[in-house]
């Protein structure tokens, strides 16, 4: 063999040498193996993914619907004074205890205003709260024993509202949105009227059941309840 012909064959068997195991597909099982394995991985991701996924999305979606959700007691001398009260709304206060996702359970101090008024009442003020089937009406009674809570919460984007006792209405400081006495919208860029929230009397205690809905929407929307 010429020096020519011996160079070529030794460069022939160092590249061989150096193949990586990258270059060379293997043998069908080999492939087959692999597949097998890379389809176990991913299989595996998805499974913990969904793990993670499902109490996330779990924890975003209201809990909604009737019945669902604390009774949490006002403050008592505050209900006496609505139950004192003639024509002007009461602030009443009382603990909520809710619960975030993984979080533990918490509380905070809230409150609603309350005012005397009567089914009968209500339902010429705020047809929208009695309309069997409609995204406004409430599954609740919307009076009890004579008396209708508000959510503090405006409906436009949150702000807080106050009653103002010259006016007799409830007035919104964020963006002047002007409720009447029984909550109806009357100025303002409001969508809806102010919402009203489970109220029951036990053993002699008002309670009051939290509950949050969506804002900037005509439509009474669930987003969480006290736990
Ligand atoms: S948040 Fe009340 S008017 Fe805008």
């Amino acid at each position: 063999m010429s020096n020519a012909a011996k160079d070529a064959a030794s460069a022939h068997d160092a590249k061989r040498r150096f193949t990586s195991a990258y270059d060379d597909p293997g043998t069908h099982e080999e492939i087959s193996r692999r597949s097998w394995m890379a389809n176990a991985t991913l299989s595996l991701s998805g499974i913990i993914g969904l793990g993670l996924v499902i109490p996330i999305v779990g924890s975003l979606l209201p809990k909604g619907g009737e019945g669902k959700g604390v009774w949490s007691p006002l403050q008592p001398s505050e209900w006496k004074e609505l139950q004192a009260a003639t024509d002007k709304a009461v602030k009443l206060t009382f603990t909520v205890r809710y619960k975030d996702a993984y979080l533990p359970k918490a509380s905070m101090d809230q409150f609603v205003w309350g005012i005397k008024t009567t089914e009968e009442r209500m339902r010429k003020a705020r047809p929208d709260l009695f309309d069997a089937g409609k995204a406004q009406q409430v599954p609740y009674p919307v009076a009890t024993l004579g008396f209708t809570v508000f959510s503090p919460i405006c409906p436009h984007l949150g702000c807080r509202y106050n009653y103002d006792a010259d006016q007799h209405k409830f007035l919104c400081p964020c963006h002047g949105s002007v409720y009447s006495f029984e909550g109806a919208h009357i100025g303002g860029p409001a969508p809806r009227g102010l919402d009203p929230l489970p109220l029951r009397e036990r053993s002699g205690l008002a309670e009051v059941t939290w509950i949050r809905y969506d804002k900037a929407t005509p439509d009474r929307i669930v987003v969480s309840y006290a736990m």
